[in-house]
């Protein structure tokens, strides 16, 4: 559920028609829904009620600092796997006990941030960082608290390229390894160790994965506990999927469902529990909007060319993602359909966001609206082509604000230097 909707005849976000929003920015440019983010959010919160537990937003999904804040004032937490982020995260006020640092590649001075900010926990995914994490925090006189992310080798049924969960995936300490690992940590200079991690891949649409994967856990906690050893803490990652819009698509898991998940695999445990969502909150809180250039006619299809391309919005191309995407003037009841493929003006065939869609007949200058772009969409962009970030914009009821403005080609520019046998 979102709060994109025709009004008089043109979408709107919330009270804000998109038409106008180009008018104002030009195109493309994505746009936020603050009341679709907070419904999201609170749907996933209430269905956490009576469990000791805290909501991490994953912001790889969303780093936008308006949807950081608007998150961070319903009470989120962050899940960051960056410096960046968690600079981000905590310029956005979301308090450092509510922010957890993921990712199998942190680098020393990204250590050093986390333990001088003083974060609620470090996931840690290999032997390797435990010792570094060790010997900083030694170094810098503190404690760190870290959990292990543990691999539960289950298949996700997910993309290949969003599947973390799998032996073989760089993922996580290996499942054997485990006890030994946790009962090193225990022992280490400088190291709490509060419990386990765990991810095991992102747009999961079966909730069975998760039951195979928290029940493995929840043994490999009875495990560690016939050691003497404690375990406080369970993160249960994030992952559940939304829908994208395809016609046979099997239907998302309600999040009321994935916590009846939660609460019969991993309640009995009493442990704290950390959930990680990034899809699930802003996917359908936000879309972009692109303008066609040109509909070009072929024998047995439109080519319609729009002013976004595969650097706006990346997961058609790398993914083979299907996004819904629909005319910003609502067609008529009863209109005819044509065939068409949606296409981005950049030079490789791989630019596509869509293939053989039925669609309305739609001319240079229409306005088209491609959903569910909230999640893994700006993020993801990059300036190939030498194309500039495009604008994010916020809605709010009936106000809207420009929440990240269009980059220019001089910005882009500016950052390359000639050496000096070139500038003489
Ligand atoms: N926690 C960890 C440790 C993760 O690696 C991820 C996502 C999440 C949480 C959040 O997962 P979510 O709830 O958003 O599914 N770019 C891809 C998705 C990559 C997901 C990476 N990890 C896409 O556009 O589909």
């Amino acid at each position: 559920m979102d709060f994109f909707n025709y009004k008089n005849g043109h979408l709107h976000g919330e009270g804000v028609a998109l038409k106008d929003i180009a008018d104002e920015v030009g195109t493309p440019f994505y746009v936020y829904s603050t009341a679709t983010l907070t419904r999201h959010f609170e749907v996933f919160s209430d269905a956490l009620r009576g469990m000791n537990a805290m909501v991490c937003f994953a912001v790889k999904a969303n780093s936008n600092q308006a949807v950081l804040t608007t998150l961070a004032a319903l009470g989120a937490g962050a899940d960051v796997v960056s410096g960046g982020e968690l600079t981000r995260a905590l310029k956005a006020n979301i308090k450092p006990h509510r922010i957890v640092f993921s990712g199998v590649g942190k680098q020393d001075d990204e250590i050093e941030f986390a333990l001088n900010s003083g974060i609620k926990q470090i996931n840690v995914e290999s032997e390797p960082e435990l010792d570094r994490i060790s010997a900083i925090s030694v170094r810098l006189g503190k404690t760190a608290t870290v959990a292990l992310r543990v691999n539960p080798d289950v298949d996700a049924g997910t993309h290949e390229k969003i599947t973390t969960g799998r032996k073989g995936n760089k993922f996580g300490i290996d499942w054997e390894r485990v006890p030994e690992v946790y009962q090193k940590a225990t022992d280490l200079p400088g190291i709490h160790i509060a419990g386990l991690a765990m991810h095991i891949g992102s747009q999961l649409m079966d909730l069975e994965p998760y039951r195979q994967a928290y029940s493995r856990v929840a043994e490999l906690v009875e495990t560690l506990r016939s050691r003497g050893l404690t375990v406080e803490v369970l993160d249960a990652g994030g992952g559940l999927g939304v829908p994208y819009g395809e016609a046979d698509e099997v239907e998302n898991p309600h999040p009321e469902a994935y916590t009846e998940v939660v609460r019969n695999t991993l309640g009995h445990l009493g442990t704290e529990l950390i959930f990680e969502p990034g899809r699930m909150i802003a996917g359908n809180s936000g879309v972009l909007v692109t303008r066609v250039i040109y509909a070009k006619k072929s024998t047995d299809k439109t080519f319609l060319i729009v002013d976004a391309g595969m650097n706006d919005l990346i997961r058609p191309t790398l993914y083979g993602a299907f996004h819904n995407i629909i005319t910003e003037t609502q067609p008529p009841p009863g209109a005819d359909l044509i065939n068409v493929d949606i296409v981005g003006p950049i030079c490789e065939t791989g630019d596509t966001f869509a293939k053989d869609r039925k669609f309305p007949e739609t001319k240079a200058n229409d306005l088209l609206v491609v959903r569910t772009a909230g999640a893994y969409g700006a993020v993801q962009s990059s300036t190939y082509n030498t194309r500039a970030l495009i604008p994010e914009v916020m809605v709010n009821g009936d106000r809207h604000c420009v929440v990240r403005k269009r980059m220019s080609v001089e910005d882009i520019i500016a950052l390359d230097r000639l050496p000096d046998w070139l500038s003489e």
